[in-house]
């Protein structure tokens, strides 16, 4: 017997798929549903017709997900592999990083380079999560109208990037990049740092007591190449000293040309070598 309806020989009798009303009615199934005696299917239909039950149901399988999922993660002692070189941000490099998030530069800089070949080629080595270990908020963002930053550190000289945030265009002329002129203008205050060390403290960053003490005197230093910046260097091993803007103040542009210059610079990848066991 045929099952197509334009076969002269089709009988719906032969179609287990078609069931008529009237048949229906007399078996409890309903028209075009899979007859009665698939056993497992008219489960179903019972549980996606009663709502309390499906919720209950729905509620049970998230709930066995869920623990799944997140419940390894209390057994674990660290979820980051721990690398060599990564520190918490220096206070003039942390009050960069305000600016930077500030003014938004996330919204066309992502920090995160993929492991892909295009991007390692182009950005360096892939992002580590532990270089973001200490990020809060992480910058890694997903949206690139301008080049990731993750390891723009190093890349250009502290005079580009001043002349590159006073005007870009005058270093890329097709740049879209806006102007950040006024942070040379912008003098910034140290008496706020301690606390932004202790904020990021309470969140989880190991800034440790001696570090907020010397705060505001560290994020003075490391602007001034003439200053007594041992301790600084002690405490942020490989922290950059200089004056970064070229300007006799401390500027908003030394605090975000600090943060910029070490971005993706402390982890020594001539002798990484990543840990497979975890
Ligand atoms: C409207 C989008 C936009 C915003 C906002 C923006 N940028 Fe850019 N940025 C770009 C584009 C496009 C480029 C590439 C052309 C160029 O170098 O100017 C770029 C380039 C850069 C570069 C050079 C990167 C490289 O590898 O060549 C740096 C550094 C940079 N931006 C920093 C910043 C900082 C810091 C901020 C915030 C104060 C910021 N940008 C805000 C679009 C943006």
């Amino acid at each position: 017997m045929s099952k197509d309806p334009k076969d002269p020989n089709y009988d719906p009798a032969d179609d287990p798929k078609v069931v008529a009303p009237k048949e229906a009615m007399a078996t409890g199934d309903l028209p075009n549903e899979l007859p009665h005696h698939t056993k497992t299917i008219t489960f179903h239909q019972r549980l996606e017709r009663n709502a309390t039950l499906l919720l209950a149901a729905s509620f049970a399988v998230v709930t066995i997900g869920g623990i799944v999922e997140i419940a390894p993660l209390f057994w674990l002692e660290n979820t980051i592999e721990e690398v060599e070189g990564v520190r918490p941000y220096s206070p003039l490099e942390l009050a960069g990083r305000d600016i930077y998030i500030r003014e938004g530069c996330y919204n066309c800089h992502s920090q995160m380079i993929r492991p892909m070949r295009d991007e390692t080629e182009r950005y360096g080595h892939y992002s580590l999560a532990a270089e973001s270990m200490y990020d809060h908020p992480f910058q890694w963002g997903s949206k690139r109208t301008g080049p990731d930053l993750a390891r723009v550190g190093g890349r250009y000289s502290d005079e580009w990037h001043v002349d590159h945030l006073m005007d870009p265009q005058s270093v890329v002329p097709e740049s879209v990049m806006p102007k950040y002129a006024f942070l040379a203008n912008a003098r910034i205050e140290t008496d706020a740092v301690d606390d932004l060390l202790a904020t990021h403290r309470f969140v989880g960053v190991p800034y440790s007591d001696e570090m907020i003490a010397e705060a505001r005197v560290d994020m003075r230093v490391q602007a001034d190449p003439m200053g007594d910046s041992g301790g600084l260097v002690e405490r942020y091993p490989g922290a950059q000293v200089r004056n970064f803007d070229g300007l006799p103040e401390l500027t908003e542009m030394d605090a975000l040309i600090a943060y910029l210059q070490m971005l993706g610079t402390l982890v020594d990848f001539s002798t990484f070598t990543p840990d497979d066991s975890r």
